[in-house]
């Protein structure tokens, strides 16, 4: 397999992380990178921090740290920022998010403090059961487009950045359905113009960030980096997006041993799954318009796994339900039943259950710091548009028109890791070892 070499602009100055929403999710991942930067804690689950990559031949014995094979940005270049409909500082808003331990969110209240939210644009009509008084006003949709592309401008000049990448955090909004203002650009500006009702808070700032040239994921099953025509935006100003809604935990357990049930072929009745969260997101999810579109990029998932069409005598008729209840006492520690009816040689009847007790925010801090640090990294390689090799973190893969998604986590993880390979002009792997089973000469 023939090497090739990419171009990357080397990580120097500092990386801005602006986030919307500073709720559970993002206020965990600052404290976090502030506590690992201080060296009080270890950065678990992240691959930029903590992921090795195997290099070569098996019998050449190499492997690397990812953050040693492909100039990722350094965690001290790191400036956080981002915007929320409360006007919480993220130390104020990590002590209600309850996730982290008081004594730990307390020895970092001097940099959780001082960072504070932009106003947001929020629509009560998308996310129904919060309100908040932290909110930008304008004209129309098009003058609070400019503002969010203003507080862009704003944070990269205050804080001195070279380069800022943007990673929706806030709240899940309601299942929307494109309309006439999401066929082209030109139509969304018209949109913009006269405040059309379809268009949601979320595509706004993914609008914004694009026309700023600024890297985009989406951490929510919201439609917004999803339209064709944001993509198309994507590739127009030579930016890189992912999404949609980080996989962490039922869905991540789901994407691990549904590929293995498939590999071997044995069949699927059904996979019912339940979840109880008491958290700021579970209240929102309550609402029957936001459980919607979580339920969507849940239920996806399966079927796309599974391939019923392909393999209609193991799975055509798998009832797959999902439900989340929200309930307060349990905070951000969700936990997630799964019963799953699967069968064997000639039909035979077993089961599985799954009970996941985890912490939600605690599974996708690590993801967004990742993402960060690889969409920088992508942008800095001339990389724009749809960045599949990022589906690993995703419960809903984005993926060219007509393409299927790929969910099966070992598959995500190989082709992420040869990206990496591909970046760092190593030979991709493909575990194919030709010369071991004697098919080929050395
Ligand atoms: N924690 C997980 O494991 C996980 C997994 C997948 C997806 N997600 C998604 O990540 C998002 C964040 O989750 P969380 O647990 O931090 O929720 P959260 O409710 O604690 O935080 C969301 C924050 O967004 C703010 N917000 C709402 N609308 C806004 C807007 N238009 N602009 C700016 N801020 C706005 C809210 O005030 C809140 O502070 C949710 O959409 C959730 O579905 C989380």
């Amino acid at each position: 397999m023939t090497k090739t070499q990419v171009t990357i602009a080397p990580a120097k100055g500092r990386l801005g992380i602006l986030l919307p929403g500073m709720g559970a999710v993002s206020t965990t991942f600052i404290a976090g990178v502030e506590a690992v930067k201080r060296e009080m804690a270890e950065p678990i689950g992240s691959l930029t921090q903590m992921g090795r990559l195997r290099l070569g031949k098996r019998t050449e014995n190499r492997s690397t740290l990812i953050k040693d094979f492909v100039p990722l940005a350094d965690l001290k270049d790191v400036v956080f920022g981002g915007w929320d409909i409360f006007e919480d500082s993220v130390y104020e808003a990590a002590v209600k998010a309850k996730v982290l331990e008081p004594a730990l969110v307390s020895a970092l209240k001097e940099p959780l403090d001082a960072i504070r939210p932009y106003k947001a644009v929020f629509d009560p009509s998308f996310v129904t059961l919060i309100n908040g008084p932290n909110v930008k006003t304008g004209k129309n949709k098009k003058d609070l487009v400019d503002q969010l592309r203003a507080d862009i401008r704003d944070f990269k000049q205050k804080n001195n950045l070279d380069r800022v990448v943007i990673i929706w955090c806030a709240s899940t909004e309601r299942y929307t359905e494109p309309s006439e203002c999401h066929r082209t650009i030109q139509d969304f500006e018209k949109g913009l113009e006269k405040s059309d009702p379809n268009i949601s808070p979320s595509q706004m700032y993914a609008f914004a960030a694009l026309q700023e040239r600024v890297p985009y994921a989406n951490g929510s099953p919201n439609r917004s980096v999803e339209l064709p025509f944001l993509q198309q935006l994507a590739k127009e100003m030579r930016t890189p997006i992912a999404g949609s809604d980080f996989k962490t935990g039922q869905t991540l357990m789901k994407t691990i041993i549904a590929p293995g049930l498939k590999s071997r072929l044995l069949g699927l009745n059904g996979w019912y799954s339940t979840n109880i969260l008491g958290n700021r997101d579970g209240e929102v999810l309550a609402d029957p318009g936001s459980f919607k579109s979580k339920e969507v990029s849940k239920l996806s998932v399966l079927e796309q796994i599974l391939e019923p069409e392909t393999y209609p005598t193991l799975y055509k008729d798998v009832h797959h339900l999902v439900s989340i209840n929200y309930y307060p006492p349990r905070g951000d520690n969700k936990e997630g039943w799964d019963n799953i009816d699967i069968f064997g040689w000639l039909g035979y009847p077993m089961q599985i259950k799954v009970n996941f007790l985890c912490r939600d925010s605690i599974l996708a801090a690590p993801i967004v710091l990742d993402l960060a640090l690889f969409l920088d990294l992508a942008a800095r390689s001339s990389f724009s548009g749809i960045q599949e090799w990022l589906s690993f973190y995703f419960k809903s893969p984005i993926v060219a028109p007509g393409l299927k998604p790929e969910h099966d986590l070992t598959v995500q993880q190989l082709k992420l890791h040869n990206t990496l390979r591909f970046l760092g002009g190593e030979e991709l792997i493909n575990h194919l070892g030709l010369t071991y089973y004697g098919v080929v000469e050395e």
